[in-house]
């Protein structure tokens, strides 16, 4: 076991003091026709300013679940999420989200695309300009602002969505597995990307993945999801050095920690 130690959650979570989003004992059920489900129970951490943070579990284990409640798109049953000291009630202008989808509106090409935002919070897109053409630039994007998302690639897609999410200049990026669709090499491309949008925007990132090799390539911090009612069964710190290179997935290291994780949402998977 190399990070996985009591230690270490303890460490994190002296942390807290720089939190900008605090979840205190989040617990979400839905009602439906056929039943209840316990989707989160008792989700508790707290997340730094700037800091990168990735959320890894089992299908339907509740990542989805908590991005939503930390958006304020959907309510919590009970518990709360903080954000700069404020309870996150309803949604909230300093988030920025991404999804699985890049979720591109079909009539309107790719710059019009990242203008959404903008448009639906009212700003106008003469203060942003500047920003937008830069974000274009370090993506990759630019010359292609006229062509329709059909006309993209899934990666490329990925990129219009994410500099949309960046578009407005949010302080939060939450992020819903979104290169979860992508060949393995195009997602290697985008996490290097993200990795130097985050260091070059300084947002504070919560990722959701599937993936627990993308979760500890990218992440300061992983939190390790158990199957329904979705827990946090650990907060493992990764000690990896930035700027992070594809090469370091082979190291001992990040091998160790892999199996480490793997074995952790199987055991607790089992009981
Ligand atoms: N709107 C909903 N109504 C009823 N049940 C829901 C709803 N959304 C999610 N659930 C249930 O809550 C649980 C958690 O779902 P959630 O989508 O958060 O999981 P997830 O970890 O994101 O899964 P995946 O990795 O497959 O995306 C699941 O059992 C799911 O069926
Ligand atoms: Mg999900």
């Amino acid at each position: 076991m190399v990070a996985l130690s009591e230690n270490e959650t303890s460490a994190v979570r002296a942390a807290s003091d720089r939190s900008q989003i605090v979840i205190d004992k989040a617990r979400k059920v839905y009602v439906t026709g056929s039943g209840q489900t316990l989707a989160l129970e008792s989700v508790s951490t707290s997340i730094a300013k700037g800091e990168f943070v990735c959320v890894v579990g089992p299908s339907g284990c509740g990542k989805t679940t908590l991005l939503w409640a930390l958006s304020g798109l959907h309510p919590l049953t009970s518990g709360q999420v903080l954000l700069d000291g404020k309870p996150v009630i309803g949604p909230q202008p300093q988030i920025g989200m991404v999804f699985q989808e890049a979720n591109l509106l079909p009539w309107r090409n790719i710059l019009k695309n990242i203008l959404y935002p903008l448009e639906i919070k009212g700003l106008r897109v003469s203060d942003y300009k500047d920003r937008i053409d830069r974000l274009l630039e370090k993506t990759g994007l630019r010359g292609f602002e006229t062509m329709y998302p059909r006309e993209f690639s899934g990666g490329m897609r990925q990129r219009a969505s994410l500099v949309r999410c960046l578009s407005f200049d949010p302080a939060v990026m939450l992020l819903d597995e979104p290169f979860g669709a992508l060949d393995s090499f195009t997602r290697d491309e985008m996490n290097l990307l993200l990795l130097d949008l985050w260091a070059e925007q300084q947002k504070t990132i919560v990722f959701v993945t599937h993936s627990i090799t993308e979760a500890i390539f990218l992440a300061d911090r992983v939190l390790v999801m158990t199957p329904r009612p979705g827990r946090v069964v650990r907060e493992v710190k990764i000690d990896l050095p930035r700027p992070r290179t594809l090469d370091m997935q082979a190291t001992p290291y990040f091998i160790e920690l892999t199996s480490d994780i793997k074995t952790l949402i199987n055991s607790s998977a089992q009981k």
